[in-house]
């Protein structure tokens, strides 16, 4: 079989499911992840014939999008604020919401070389907060924590991979007590999707992410951020800040919960879609 024959066969196979521009990215991306053929290369060389070995490897990859398995799953790879990240099914794969609330922390804190940081990722996932942060602000000490062992295990290759170090542990935040030390910067984007809102969201969501990563009940859907931020208002550094990722539709409810807690300078940020996305707040006036 040739590719070209193949990429006729994931038009064919995936028309009805993906856009035929979609479905032409899957096929590069699979071709590229399995013989590191860049596009170009992939299309000079359509008329290639490929083992049955390889041939039986791509249509295993196909007949995974076609039962609306993600990419990035398929590939076990995904980028992320331009750096490299594994991901397996225990990590959500990371969203380009969630690169816009690190750029955030990256633009308030690059210029701060001369001081000294301590930065906690609370549910870091597959690491990409912590791991981004650590890249692009080399000098700070960042912490990293999530309940899942198999989370943290990707989190940890992810920051090996990166070239980083970062203090992973595991901790249920909603059993805490206390965090280990205070910190400069508390950074979370954690579960925030109401169980009523899983109807709207897409088959390649619902049916391979990890429900303790997305999901929370409707009767206390800040939960998360309520206890969060009555651990941080015992443990933020004097001018220190709480910077979250947020149900778009929750944002109001938030900030009272925020202010409730003594949380001063509520910022809300949108995302690229215009959504209520991002928030950050501080103890101080
Ligand atoms: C929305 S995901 C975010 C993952 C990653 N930080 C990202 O932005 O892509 C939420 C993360 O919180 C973790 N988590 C859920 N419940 C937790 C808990 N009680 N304590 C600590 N982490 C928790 C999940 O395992 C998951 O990795």
């Amino acid at each position: 079989m040739t590719l070209q024959e193949i990429k006729k066969n994931f038009q064919e196979e995936l028309k009805g499911i993906f856009s035929s521009e979609e479905i032409d990215m899957f096929f590069f991306m699979i071709v590229q992840k399995e013989f590191g053929f860049s596009k170009s290369k992939t299309l000079a060389s359509l008329k290639e014939e490929v083992s049955m070995g390889e041939s039986i490897m791509i249509h295993g990859c196909l007949n995974r999008l076609k039962k609306s398995e993600p990419i990035q799953y398929i590939l076990e790879e995904t980028e992320f604020y331009g750096l490299p990240f594994k991901v397996s099914p225990y990590v959500l794969i990371p969203r380009p919401e969630t690169e816009e609330l690190v750029d955030w922390v990256v633009q308030e804190y690059k210029n701060h070389k001369s001081e000294s940081l301590e930065l906690l990722d609370i549910g870091t996932g597959s690491g990409c907060i912590a791991v981004s942060l650590a890249k692009k602000l080399h000098w700070a000490n960042i912490s990293a924590l999530d309940v899942s062992k198999k989370a943290l295990g990707v989190a940890e290759e992810n920051a090996q991979h990166n070239q980083v170090e970062i203090d992973f542990f595991e901790r249920d935040i909603l059993q805490a007590d206390s965090l280990p030390k205070s910190y400069d910067v508390i950074i979370s984007n954690p579960p925030y999707v109401r169980e009523s809102e899983k109807k709207a969201m897409q088959k390649n969501v619902l049916n391979y992410e990890p429900h303790t990563a997305l999901y929370v009940d409707d009767e206390d859907p800040l939960r998360y951020y309520q206890k969060i931020a009555h651990l941080a208002k015992k443990q933020l550094t004097s001018g220190g800040a709480l910077y979250f990722e947020i149900n778009e539709y929750l944002s109001e409810e938030l900030i009272e919960l925020l202010q409730n807690e003594g949380f001063k300078r509520c910022i809300l940020k949108q995302d690229l879609f215009g959504k209520d996305r991002m928030l950050k707040c501080s103890l101080d006036e």
